[in-house]
């Protein structure tokens, strides 16, 4: 979730998913953007079942782990029901000083509506530098539950979304960095998801 587009919702979703699929979960995707952009990636990967929003008006099938991939500004009624019915709402920031104040807002709303677990990663961080790090730290000095982990920005995440793959199953450059920083942050959603420390 987060309340702006193109910070990397779809791209985290998908890649989540597709990595609790490889740890051997039963996992669906909800793809709750009409434009459908995480239904169409899953079904020309062929990894894990996804479902439109048209498809999940008549019907939403179960799954042990169902990951929710929202518009960039959800209306209320899915916001608070997503607040009700997930166990882990999972806030989208990138490096910059306007996304975490984003970040932040959409954390505290979404507290005020009820939501159980709030973690904020940061995605399409420089891989050179301490961008990401300097990032954690200051979300967690304004108190947003960020996990210490984040994903790196990478072209191959771009390419993989052309392909219809994920970057793991392709030998994209810097596609093994890739894959560890979706392994580091599932392991991490997986912790706060289970009630543990981040
Ligand atoms: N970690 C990343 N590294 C490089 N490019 C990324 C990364 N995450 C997202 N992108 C690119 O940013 C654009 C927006 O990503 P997307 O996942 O569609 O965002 P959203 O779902 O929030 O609108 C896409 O072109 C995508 O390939
Ligand atoms: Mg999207």
């Amino acid at each position: 979730m987060a309340d702006k587009g193109g910070v990397g919702k779809t791209t985290v979703a998908f890649h989540v998913a597709t990595r609790l699929r490889q740890l051997g979960r039963d996992v669906g995707l909800y793809d709750l953007d009409s434009r459908g952009t995480s239904s169409s990636w899953a079904g020309e990967s062929g990894y894990f079942p996804a479902y439109d929003l048209r498809s999940l008006q008549s019907h939403a099938p179960d799954h042990d782990v169902v990951i929710w991939d929202t518009a960039p500004h959800p209306d209320s009624e899915i916001r608070s029901e997503l607040c009700r019915a997930a166990d882990l709402l999972t806030v989208v920031a990138n490096g910059d000083r306007d996304s975490l104040t984003a970040a932040a807002d959409l954390c505290r709303a979404l507290h005020a509506e009820g939501a159980r677990r709030v973690a904020v990663v940061f995605n399409a961080i420089y891989p050179v530098g301490s961008e990401g790090s300097d990032c954690v730290e200051a979300a967690r000095a304004e108190g947003l539950p960020a996990l210490p982990c984040f994903i790196r920005r990478y072209a191959c995440f771009g390419r993989a979304r052309w392909d219809g793959r994920a970057v793991v199953d392709r030998a994209y450059p810097r596609a093994d960095q890739a894959w560890s920083d979706v392994a580091a942050v599932t392991a991490a959603l997986l912790r706060v998801a289970d009630g543990g420390d981040r």
